[in-house]
């Protein structure tokens, strides 16, 4: 079958285009230097984090690749243009670190650069070697090594002076299918790992290309608490994409990392997991505390994380009293469903089943294991500040689904203010932008029906506002709803892509203030920054 088909079914199977190089069928699990070390890690500090990973028993449950970062590399080849190590960090060689880690039943991973030389800096004007132009070459010497792993960063991928671009003026897929081939060529089985932090938006083009793909800037270090926001926003519009052989990378762990908060590091650890972002763990594990070896070692969660259907969690709803509701199916038929309490305090969350599709389940804790049982609607309970709940769904039954009555946002009926104005979404449809300042959008004649009052709305949108940094409202935008001239709520929605003729469809907002009839307007507006381009306003019929 030649490439072309092959995808073609894997692709009406799965519904996901991946990969088929034979590994990371389900997500990868294991350990790298990044977020403690940097690029400063030895040859001794390998060899007793490798250590550490065995006897903590991580590796039984699942963390099996050890990996390298930036730092072991040397900044020339060999006089024949062999990839070399610096001899000073590793004495041994990377060979024998490399049977070091197999003889442990561990798997190893390297680090190199799909630009002219490797991220960060040795000081000077020394750079460490990259693999540009000498694809094949390296692939060889990686997998002669015993690579079973390659991390492919994306620094100097432009010129020798340009460190990073976050926008840059080149594709970066040739440099990533040049290296995909070549790994292919050795014949040996390497999971290949796509470091380029999100840039040209990569779960739109890499599923063929790696077995993973960084969707975000760095997580760190240092860690903090903005960094996960700003990356699970940046997921919202691609979670679609995952699927066996091919993920979305959120980036290494931070977990037991000084920056977050025990019940943060929950949040991070539970929603990577259900994410199916590849799980590393970046921490010193020869001092890490028992508490940290909890979080990293539940067998539940990571259960979720290898489920064989390899489905990600996807963004269901954001509630404006601070918390957001993220599902998705397992392999059993069960849901796994992820609730994270962004408020700053503890504060008791209600999780509404039909928010996942289903009007009753059977509730296990998956943090606990303890069986909450059968639980019709909704489900209420305490949840601290910035902590997750994990609840697995199982004999659920299907909510009827809401019906919505749809209203474009570009109907000549409709009343825009200030420099709100249409913009072409393509040949036939339109987004209302420029929302925001003084520029307000009103939908008229909106139906309340027969009782008005509270009704859940379903909107969908543009916006395309993407930050590779922390920013007020990271990876989303506000938007203020009122009803007939009432109290706005706040809605804060993520980003639809990396694109601005890329849609989300079915934010939901509860809205209070309908009268009985269709006389009721709905208005849009921020008066100190930019909304999302409006497409249209689902009303609850
Ligand atoms: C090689 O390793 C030594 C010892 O860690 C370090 O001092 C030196 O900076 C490294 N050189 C390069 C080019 O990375
Ligand atoms: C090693 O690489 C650096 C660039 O990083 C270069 O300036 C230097 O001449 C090289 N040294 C040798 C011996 O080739
Ligand atoms: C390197 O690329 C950047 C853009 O990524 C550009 O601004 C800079 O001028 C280039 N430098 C050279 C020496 O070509
Ligand atoms: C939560 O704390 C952060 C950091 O101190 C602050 O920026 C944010 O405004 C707080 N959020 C709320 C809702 O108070
Ligand atoms: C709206 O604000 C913009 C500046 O952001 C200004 O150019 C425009 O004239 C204003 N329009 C109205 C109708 O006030
Ligand atoms: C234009 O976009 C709308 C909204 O996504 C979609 O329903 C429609 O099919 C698109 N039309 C064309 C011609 O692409
Ligand atoms: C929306 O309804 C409010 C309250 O009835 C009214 O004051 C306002 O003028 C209406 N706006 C539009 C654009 O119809």
């Amino acid at each position: 079958m030649d490439t072309v088909r092959a995808l073609t079914l894997a692709f009406l199977l799965s519904g996901v285009v991946a990969l088929d190089n034979g590994v990371a069928r389900t997500p990868a699990m294991g350990w790298n230097p990044y977020n403690v070390y940097l690029c400063n890690t030895d040859e001794a500090q390998y060899q007793a984090a490798a250590q550490a990973l065995v006897q903590s028993g991580l590796k039984d449950v699942g963390y099996k690749y050890f990996g390298l970062d930036c730092g072991w590399q040397s900044t020339n080849r060999t006089s024949s243009g062999t990839f070399m190590w610096n001899a000073t960090r590793i004495p041994s060689g990377i060979p024998a670190l490399a049977e070091y880690v197999h003889e442990l039943g561990l798997l190893f991973g390297v680090y190199s650069d799909a630009g002219y030389y490797s991220c960060d800096f040795v000081g000077g004007t020394a750079h460490w070697i990259g693999s540009l132009g000498y694809e094949q070459s390296d692939a060889d010497t990686f997998t002669e090594w015993g690579a079973d792993y390659l991390k492919y960063d994306n620094c100097y991928a432009v010129n020798k002076t340009d460190f990073v671009d976050d926008y840059p003026p080149i594709q970066e897929e040739p440099h990533y299918t040049a290296m995909r081939d070549a790994l292919a060529n050795t014949g040996r089985e390497v999971v290949y790992s796509i470091c380029e932090w999100g840039v040209q938006d990569p779960a739109r083009w890499a599923g063929p290309v790696g077995n993973s793909w960084r969707i975000s800037n760095d997580i760190g270090p240092p860690p903090s608490f903005a960094n996960l926001q700003r990356i699970i926003n940046q997921l919202v519009p691609i979670t679609q994409f995952a699927g066996p052989g091919a993920w979305n990378d959120l980036d290494l762990l931070e977990v037991g990392n000084a920056g977050l908060t025990e019940e943060e590091w929950e949040m991070h650890f539970a929603f990577w997991a259900a994410a199916k972002s590849p799980l590393f763990i970046s921490t010193d594990l020869t001092t890490a505390s028992n508490e940290v070896l909890d979080i990293l070692g539940n067998e539940r969660i990571i259960a979720v994380h290898q489920d064989p259907l390899g489905k990600s969690i996807a963004f269901k709803r954001r509630y404006t009293d601070d918390y957001d509701v993220w599902a998705g199916p397992l392999a059993d038929g069960s849901v796994v469903a992820v609730l994270l309490n962004w408020a700053n305090a503890t504060q008791s969350i209600t999780f509404d089943l039909p928010d996942v599709g289903l009007s009753a389940a059977y509730i296990t804790d998956l943090w606990t294991g303890a069986e909450l049982g059968t639980t019709e609607l909704t489900y209420t309970t305490s949840v601290g500040a910035h902590g997750a709940l994990v609840f697995k769904l199982s004999n659920g039954v299907l909510a009827p689904p809401t019906q919505f009555t749809t209203y474009l946002a570009e109907s000549l009926s409709n009343v825009l203010t200030g420099g709100a104005t249409p913009r072409a979404l393509n040949s036939s449809a339109s987004v209302v932008g420029y929302i925001g300042y003084n520029g307000t959008l009103t939908f008229t004649g909106v139906d309340g029906g027969a009782t008005g009052g509270t009704k859940l709305v379903s909107l969908t949108y543009a916006n395309a506002d993407y930050t590779f940094y922390n920013t007020d409202c990271s990876n989303c935008r506000r938007a203020e709803v009122g009803v007939n001239g009432g109290a706005p709520v706040i809605a804060e929605m993520p980003i639809s892509g990396q694109s601005w003729d890329i849609l989300f469809a079915g934010y939901l907002l509860s809205l209070n203030g309908f009268v009985p009839g269709t006389n009721n307007n709905v208005t849009f507006s921020n008066y100190d920054a930019w909304a999302p381009d409006m497409y249209s306003l689902g009303v609850q019929a």
